[in-house]
């Protein structure tokens, strides 16, 4: 299956889906990757390993339709099977959705604590598990319909960056097992529900 990932930052997990996608078992194929600004270490990961990088900054274009349709067809370029969202930080449109069956990881267990501070607010809160979610995209923040997640214990002492560490860890694992499996067996979306290894695409 051809994977096209969009980043915005450090890109831990796109190194893990490229390091994974060495084998030629696991299924997939980062076809390219895509960022909504430059000079990320993202973009220089995609660079070493060999895979084709591309740039949509929102600034750059006359309205956020007109971005969202030049991403679009920057992606649509690769042909991909699958678009894996990792650590993007920008929500795409409807229409983006429609032409890409879109992944989104997030680092907590949705519906808990969606929006840009997952593990600050799963701390603040004071819960005692948080975790990581793989979910397809759909209009909403962080509420498409789930494909995986995991569990990640809160320690006495974490602040929000070891636990947003610890969680990455689990988050990497969670994201490589998941795209290997919907690379090799295909997924199927009906509604709010998500079948991996059913007729899908
Ligand atoms: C991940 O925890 C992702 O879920 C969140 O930002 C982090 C991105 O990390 N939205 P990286 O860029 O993959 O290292």
């Amino acid at each position: 299956a051809r994977v096209v990932v969009l980043v915005s930052g450090s890109g831990t997990n796109l190194q893990a889906l490229l390091d994974a996608c060495t084998e030629t078992s696991y299924g997939a194929r980062v076809v390219a990757v895509g960022a909504d600004r430059d000079d990320i270490e993202g973009l220089a990961r995609a660079d070493r390993a060999g895979v084709p990088t591309f740039v949509a900054k929102v600034d750059d274009y006359s309205s956020r339709e007109h971005w969202d349709r030049a991403l679009g067809d920057k992606v649509g370029a690769f042909e991909p099977d699958l678009v894996v969202s990792a650590g993007f930080m920008k929500l795409v449109s409807p229409d983006f959705l429609e032409r890409f069956l879109t992944l989104n990881t997030h680092p907590a267990l949705c519906p808990a604590f969606p929006g840009m501070h997952g593990p600050r607010d799963a701390l603040e809160h004071g819960v005692k598990v948080t975790g990581a979610t793989l979910f397809v995209v759909d209009a909403g923040v962080d509420t498409g319909p789930i494909v995986a997640q995991v569990p990640v214990a809160v320690a006495e002492d974490d602040d929000v960056e070891s636990l947003h560490e610890r969680i990455k860890t689990a988050e990497r694992a969670m994201l490589v097992e998941s795209v290997g499996r919907i690379a090799r067996e295909g997924i199927t979306v009906e509604g709010r529900r998500v079948r991996i290894g059913a007729a899908g695409r």
